[in-house]
C-alpha cells in the first residue's frame, strides 16, 4: 500500500555534506519526499523524539548527538515506504549492514549512524506530527 514514513538525515551526515547523496538512494529505491526541512534541534527536543529510548544506557548520548548539528526531518512516501525506507538504510550497526545501504557506505558507528527511519505505521504518524503540519506534506 502507499505508506508515508518519518526519516532524519541524522548531524554525522549534514556535517559531512552528505544530504543530497542520502536524498539519492531514497529517490532511486522509489520513495518520494513529500515533506523535508533542516533544522537545530535542542537536547531538549530531541530528547522529547527518542523519548522511549529513556532507560537505555545511550540515551544521553544519544540526545546529544541529535543536537551537535543540524539535522534534515524529511516525508518519505511510496509502496510500503516504511519498509522500503529501512531496506535502504540497512542494520543500525553499519558494521551488520548490507553493502550498498546507506549505512554500510556513509554511517560511522551504532550511534553515529547518519539516518534514523520510523519501525512501524504508527511511530510513523507519530513522528511525522512531531515535525511537521499537515499543510507542509506535499504529496
Ligand atoms: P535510530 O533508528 O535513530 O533509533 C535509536 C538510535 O539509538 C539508533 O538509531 C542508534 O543511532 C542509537 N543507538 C542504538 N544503539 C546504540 C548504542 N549501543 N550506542 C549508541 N547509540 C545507539
Amino acid at each position: 500500500a502507499l505508506e508515508r514514513t518519518f526519516s532524519i538525515i541524522k548531524p554525522d551526515a549534514t556535517r559531512r555534506n552528505l544530504t543530497g547523496k542520502i536524498n539519492a538512494k531514497f529517490e532511486e529505491a522509489g520513495l518520494r519526499i513529500v515533506a523535508q526541512k533542516r533544522i537545530h534541534l535542542t537536547k531538549a527536543q530531541a530528547g522529547e523524539f527518542y523519548k522511549v529510548h529513556a532507560a537505555r544506557p545511550f540515551y544521553d548520548e544519544l540526545c546529544e548527538f541529535m543536537a551537535s548539528a543540524p539535522i534534515v526531518a524529511q516525508v518519505l512516501e511510496g509502496e510500503d515506504a516504511i519498509s522500503k525506507n529501512r531496506e535502504v538504510m540497512g542494520a543500525t550497526n553499519p558494521a551488520d549492514a548490507a553493502e550498498g545501504t546507506i549505512r554500510a557506505e556513509f554511517a560511522e558507528s551504532v550511534g553515529e549512524n547518519s539516518v534514523h527511519g520510523s519501525d512501524a505505521p504508527d511511530t510513523a504518524a507519530e513522528e511525522i506530527a512531531y515535525f511537521f503540519s499537515g499543510l507542509e506534506l506535499v504529496g
